[in-house]
């Protein structure tokens, strides 16, 4: 079984995923994590990543494991965890280039599918409910106002680089957005049949609730 959990930046997509993984005893995908991996690669080797035939030759040569640790899918690149790295500034700013890359998709997307090997999963990120895992039934689209978005994703800036001014996250954002939404590949969109969540306003719990109810509705879990 696949939950799929997508919507735009910060919009509370890890924590509520991956507290409802614990919920219902699957396991949790953070699938950004893998372009933020494959971004992280291309900046410690100096690719241009909007250098696409670059991009795809990196692709070609390098390996990335899938590794299951404490109920979530990480993965290596090369026999290397990048950690925390792939939040950092350099790979924040670059990632939307290198998720618009089709090639950077198809290989991503593969890698996605081969998780269900571990399990049944919780997978959050902007394709899962309609490229990755289309035919699941269980969608959410998960939403919160920008501004709410904006003084999440500063908090979480503060609390590992010490500073995080709200503005500039906020138009930080609302690029990566524009990017994420307007791209040609898999754009950010709603699901056919995924349920929509604006979190603006609720806590984590409420929204978790929200998810978990719903699932023992329709029997996922008793
Ligand atoms: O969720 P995140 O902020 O870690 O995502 C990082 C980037 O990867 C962001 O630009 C959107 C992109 N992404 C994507 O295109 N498809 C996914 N399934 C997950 C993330």
């Amino acid at each position: 079984m696949i939950v799929a959990v997508d919507g735009p930046s910060a919009s509370g997509k890890s924590t509520v995923s991956r507290r409802a993984a614990q919920a219902l005893g699957f396991i949790y995908v953070d699938s950004g994590a893998l372009y933020r991996g494959v971004t992280w690669k291309c900046v410690k080797e100096g690719i241009d990543v909007t250098d696409s035939q670059a991009v795809t030759n990196l692709l070609i040569r390098m390996t990335m494991d899938l590794v299951l640790t404490d109920n979530a899918v990480g993965y290596v690149i090369d026999g290397e965890d990048p950690g925390q790295e792939i939040r950092a500034e350099p790979v924040r700013e670059r990632v939307s280039d290198i998720a618009a890359q089709q090639s950077v998709r198809v290989y991503i997307v593969e890698k996605l599918r081969q998780m269900t090997q571990f399990g049944n999963l919780v997978m959050e990120g902007r394709d899962i409910g309609t490229v990755v895992f289309p035919e699941s039934p269980y969608k959410y689209y998960l939403d919160a106002d920008p501004e709410e978005r904006a003084r999440r994703r500063a908090v979480e800036i503060q609390q590992t680089e010490g500073t995080g001014d709200v503005d500039e996250v906020l138009s930080s954002l609302r690029r990566r957005d524009q990017k994420d939404s307007s791209r040609v590949t898999a754009p950010l969109q709603i699901a056919l049949g995924a349920k929509i969540i604006n979190s603006t306003g609720m806590t984590i719990d409420q929204v978790v609730d929200t998810i978990v109810s719903d699932l023992k509705k329709a029997g996922v879990v008793s």
